[in-house]
């Protein structure tokens, strides 16, 4: 039986952490042939490339398993902060190979789930609208989703037109928090009143709260983190905390 594959994130980034990591460890190598500084410079070159190989082995590693094992556990988490009726219209912003989408569309009856993408391949391996409809397909919910290209900054839907707008580890691509703020600004404007949006991604969860208050949303939390995540971030000296940010649009 096929399986789905939602894809190896930031692939070049990762593939660097494993060629550093690998890099350090060949340095090490003159050491077991003699071609090394004797002591005591010679113990200390060797733990420093141990720590490097050990860092940069560990954040790719890290990255793969986020990937592969750690962001599926992720989206049931996140789908379950949401009250379904099965009926809502879903917007996945920056849907890649489909994790959010298809996993929304799955707590689907009558609803339907709309991916928007630019398909960036450095952002995510493999990076296609084909890959998201045949992960919908294996998952069995190929008629419950659509998928189209477009910019978060310039979402092509009208106003008030879904019910839960959610986007995992998208909106950190925008690199200038203007762009995240005209993202986010977007996400609100097509959200209906009293709308769920949960963004998850690896940084910047304290400026998206506070985009999120001045936009009017409500019940505003942070959600998600785990012993894991903890881990996560102090490895990675703070820059890769994997939670997210939900909140709602005020009743009409
Ligand atoms: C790390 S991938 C995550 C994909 C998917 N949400 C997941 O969790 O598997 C980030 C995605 O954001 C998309 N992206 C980056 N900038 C974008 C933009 N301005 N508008 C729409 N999508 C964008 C990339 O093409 C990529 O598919």
């Amino acid at each position: 039986m096929k399986r789905s594959d939602y894809g190896i994130d930031a692939p070049g980034l990762v593939r660097k952490m494993f060629l550093k990591g690998a890099g350090a460890l060949l340095l090490i190598l003159p050491a077991a042939f003699g071609f090394w500084p004797s002591r005591p410079w010679g113990v200390i070159l060797t733990i420093l490339l141990l720590l490097c190989a050990a860092y940069f082995l560990g954040q790719g590693g890290l990255m793969l398993y986020s990937s592969l094992i750690g962001k599926l556990k992720e989206r049931e988490r996140l789908l379950d902060l949401i009250s379904w009726q099965g009926t809502e219209r879903v917007l996945d912003v920056g849907c890649g190979r489909g994790l959010m989408l298809v996993g929304a569309a799955r707590r689907l009856t009558a609803g339907r789930a709309v991916g928007i993408d630019l398909w960036q391949g450095a952002d995510q391996a493999d990076n296609r609208p084909e890959a998201a409809l045949n992960n919908a397909r294996i998952e069995g919910v190929a008629k419950r989703i659509a998928v189209s290209t477009a910019d978060m900054r310039q979402l092509p839907f009208s106003n008030e037109s879904f019910d839960v707008v959610i986007s995992h580890w998208a909106v950190h691509n925008l690199h200038e928090a203007d762009d995240r703020t005209r993202a986010l600004s977007e996400m609100v404007r097509v959200l209906k009143p009293a709308g769920y949006v949960v963004l998850a991604d690896i940084e910047h969860h304290a400026e998206y709260a506070a985009t999120f208050k001045q936009l009017g949303l409500i019940d505003i939390r942070h959600v998600g983190d785990s012993p894991m995540t903890a881990i996560m971030a102090a490895a990675s000296f703070g820059n890769f905390r994997p939670t997210a940010v939900a909140a709602r649009k005020m009743p009409a």
